[in-house]
């Protein structure tokens, strides 16, 4: 068989209604056995909220984080980027309210030894009305936060009324959460270890940021902390971009690098890791510039440039934080929440940070953070805008939203399940597969590898002339390579030197030449 086409070799129907729901543990699973994500330290038995990105992850990671730059720094005129350290002056965090304040509420099971968030520890009074109308709490029953909080609660609830054999009708349950609860009340509420009442400790303020020591010293004077996050780094700077920078307001300060927060609970993969990497720009306004209108502006951004790397609309929706639940110097926050396995989380928050930040640090190091305006010929200090997000979170969301099992069916009427990553060119760890159809013809391989030479000088591409053709496409499908092109006889025999491209969505395949192959990549892939 010498003139064997690709396009035979192929499954050709994808069947849309096969595409099962994602699966956290089929997700895992690819991460793993595709050399995504890899559990920290995975031969000492993996640390528990550290993560590694194998060989595609760290590509896809990257891709994530030059694409931001790109269009965040590099494509605007009025955002600049910096990097500073990860270990900055420990006053910086005192300044900023980090060492007072950066906590979360932290609730022990004094039996199972286990810690919780209280804030994501929910419970509720188990309350009956008795025949003559009088309503009285038998128990309480608790949940851990999940997308499905007060269902759960509730039939714990109606569980709790069977087994003690209680008569009366069950009020539909109250969610709270364990900040919430009364002191008498939390040595009622079960342990979600244990089931039992009696163990749960009431929460206390438990500070996530990592400590460490500077020096030979290991006394209090040398106490430094790990960044919890970046976005300090830019208000501390503020006045030597101010300086050093041409910049007029508005403008941005943007930085990528890596955070560290001592979470209590995590979980959910690389939601929430104790060692993570954020994306973050402080936007500066003046103090009388609308501020809610440039807020809207970012919003609307951060929306279209996830959009950009693929996420789907579908997916992306906004949660404003309530006013009550604003910190103090906060005018408002919105995040962009993301539609995981898992429930509607946050990805991305958009806040509104007031002059805080800055006069803060003014005032603990005594050295005034005000512009001069020319209009007024006053001094002011500026006001931020901050889109905050994790790389992490967001290398997540693609994989989420890009993964797929779908049924296909070859020409012959067999049906396999392809597993699929539907990644943005843009982001796909590798850009394009070159594919030699047979590997025992020299004139074939030494086609594709010029092929693949050249277009190695400008992106990443993997060259595969193992297995059979169909094996290679799915090999690709699911590492996320948007598409394959194979070298075949018609390359070397008939005029046109033209090569198949298969597309990785569609399962189509076309003719093109080596010029429409680099200007496909050139429009798709910036
Ligand atoms: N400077 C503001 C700030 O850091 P944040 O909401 O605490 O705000 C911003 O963090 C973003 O960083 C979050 O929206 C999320 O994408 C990411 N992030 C925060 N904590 C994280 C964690 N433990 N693991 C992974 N990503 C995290």
């Amino acid at each position: 068989m010498r003139h064997v086409s690709p396009a035979m070799s192929d499954a050709t129907t994808p069947a849309p209604a096969a595409t099962a729901p994602v699966s956290m543990d089929n997700l895992v699973a690819l991460a793993k056995r595709r050399g995504f994500i890899f559990q920290s330290s995975e031969i000492y038995g993996g640390f528990n909220g550290f993560f590694d990105y194998g060989p595609l992850g760290a590509e896809l990671k990257k891709n994530i984080r030059d694409c931001w730059w790109a269009d965040m720094v590099q494509r605007r005129d009025d955002v600049v980027g910096i990097e500073t350290s990860i270990i900055m002056h420990p006053k910086v965090w005192e300044a900023s309210g980090h060492v007072a304040g950066f906590s979360d509420p932290l609730v022990d099971c004094k039996v199972s030894k286990q810690r919780y968030r209280a804030d994501q520890l929910f419970f509720s009074p188990v309350v009956v009305t008795a025949a003559d109308g009088v309503a009285q709490t038998v128990g309480y029953v608790s949940a851990l936060e999940s997308e499905n909080t007060a269902g759960e609660l509730q039939t714990a609830a109606e569980s709790f009324k069977r087994k003690k054999a209680i008569q009366g009708t069950l009020c539909p349950v109250v969610a709270k959460d364990l900040t919430e609860a009364r002191e008498d009340e939390i040595a009622l509420i079960p342990s979600p270890a244990t089931g039992e009442p009696g163990s749960l400790t009431a929460p206390r303020a438990f500070n996530m940021m990592f400590q460490t020591n500077v020096g030979a010293m290991t006394d209090g004077s040398s106490v430094a902390y790990l960044r919890p996050e970046t976005a300090q780094g830019m208000f501390v700077d503020f006045k030597n971009v101010v300086d050093t920078g041409r910049v007029k307001l508005p403008f941005g300060i943007a930085q990528i690098g890596k955070s560290f927060r001592n979470e209590i609970t995590p979980r959910n993969f690389i939601f929430r890791s104790r060692e993570f990497e954020q994306m973050e720009m402080e936007y500066f306004i003046h103090e009388d510039a609308d501020w809610s209108k440039v807020h809207e502006e970012w919003i609307a951004w951060c929306e279209a440039w996830l959009k950009s790397i693929g996420l789907p609309d579908s997916h992306l929706s906004r949660y404003a934080h309530p006013k009550e639940k604003l910190a103090f110097y906060s005018r408002g926050t919105v995040d962009i929440m993301f539609k995981y396995p898992f429930g509607v989380q946050e990805l991305w928050g958009i806040a509104a940070r007031g002059s805080y930040d800055l006069t803060q640090h003014a005032n603990a190091s005594g050295k005034p953070q005000e512009v001069f305006d020319e209009a007024t010929k006053k001094k002011f200090v500026p006001h931020v805008i901050e889109p905050a997000v994790g790389v992490d979170r967001i290398f997540l969301a693609v994989l989420c939203a890009g993964y797929a099992e779908e049924a296909v069916t070859d020409e012959k009427g067999n049906t396999e399940t392809r597993t699929v990553l539907r990644l943005s060119p843009r982001i796909a760890p590798v850009k394009v597969a070159v594919l030699p159809l047979l590997k025992n013809k020299e004139v074939l391989v030494a086609r594709a590898q010029a092929l693949y030479k050249k277009l190695q000088r400008r992106y990443a591409v993997f060259y595969d002339e193992t297995a059979a053709i169909g094996r290679r496409y799915r090999r690709q499908d699911e590492i996320g390579t948007p598409w394959c092109v194979t070298i075949d006889f018609d390359t070397i025999e008939k005029p046109g030197d033209t090569f198949t491209l298969r597309d990785r969505d569609t399962m189509q395949q076309r003719r093109v030449t080596e010029a429409e192959l680099f200007a496909l990549l050139e429009e798709q892939v910036y």
